[in-house]
């Protein structure tokens, strides 16, 4: 793929990790990553991958994001070393009982990838470091209370979905957090007491995206839907409270339905909670 005057040029894959990502598969193919130095953020890159055609599983990796990005418009802190940044393009089959099946499943399909991406990921980071991750909803990767890890999905297309692009940052090692992060984050050095290979972590993870995309394409909702439960054990019995338009609402979580809402057992109602942060209370 030809690059433009404007675009980061990418730098060659270093050795250690060329070597973890060889023989990873991602659909019929080798998994095609693309190695930067320097990058505001992978999802910018990997989108504009994506629409200059790059093929389903193409992989952007950067030293350091300069305007890394979050949920909720967040930033996401992104110093060199610290973290593993990636992004990966996903394009989801067109037609009947793909998920950009114009019979209306689209909404639920997306939030489907998002947690097929939760599951891989959270299962490829405890495959490699053997660490007791769980899940946290919206999608969190977390170690006991501290966040580990996030994942960011960004869907593009007029009609339909043309593609998807999956961001994920996993705290490598401790970084100085700005202040308001340092108490609620770790990294897989601080949980580990040594450090992880980050080759074998993103081969790890990449092995373990297509193998759920694949789940996905072959209709496995279900499988998906209760290995997230099953990773997430915070989504049911845990007391949260949240912004609600009559001010602070409390309840207890009940599990999460097909379209990704958490939903919440108050004194006289099920609710149901799509966006916006939640506060855990247990
Ligand atoms: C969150 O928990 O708020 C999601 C964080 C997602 C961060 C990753 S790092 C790689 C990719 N590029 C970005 O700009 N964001 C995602």
């Amino acid at each position: 793929m030809r690059m433009a005057d404007d675009f980061p040029s990418p730098i060659g894959i270093p050795d250690d990790v060329a070597e973890a990502l060889e023989p990873v598969r991602f659909g019929a193919g080798a998994a095609q990553v693309l190695y930067f130095a320097s990058v505001t953020s992978t999802n910018d890159v990997a989108a504009r991958l994506a629409d200059r055609g790059a093929p389903d599983g193409t992989t952007v990796v950067a030293e350091l994001q300069t305007a890394g990005r979050g949920r909720l418009g967040r930033a996401w802190y992104s110093p060199p070393g610290a973290g593993l940044y990636a992004s990966v393009v996903l394009r989801p089959e067109i037609g009947p009982g793909s998920i950009s099946d114009p019979g209306g499943r689209d909404r639920s399909s997306l939030s489907l990838v998002t947690l097929a991406a939760g599951v891989a990921l959270a299962e490829a980071v405890r495959r490699c470091t053997h660490l007791p991750v769980e899940i946290k909803w919206p999608n969190d990767l977390v170690v006991g209370c501290r966040k580990l890890a996030g994942i960011l999905t960004e869907a593009s297309g007029s009609d339909g979905i043309d593609y998807l692009i999956l961001g994920f940052g996993i705290n490598l090692r401790p970084a100085a957090y700005p202040p308001g992060l340092a108490d609620r984050a770790t990294s897989i050095e601080v949980e580990l007491g040594r450090a992880v290979e980050r080759g074998r972590l993103l081969a790890e993870c990449l092995a373990s995206v297509a193998a759920w995309n694949d789940a996905l394409r072959a209709g496995k909702a279900e499988r998906i839907l209760e290995r997230w439960q099953s990773l997430a054990p915070s989504s049911r019995g845990a007391r949260v409270e949240w912004a609600a338009q009559a001010g602070i609402a409390s309840g207890v979580t009940e599990g999460i339905d097909r379209d990704g809402g958490l939903l919440v057992r108050t004194d006289d109602r099920l609710e149901r909670i799509i966006a916006g942060e939640v506060r855990w209370l247990t």
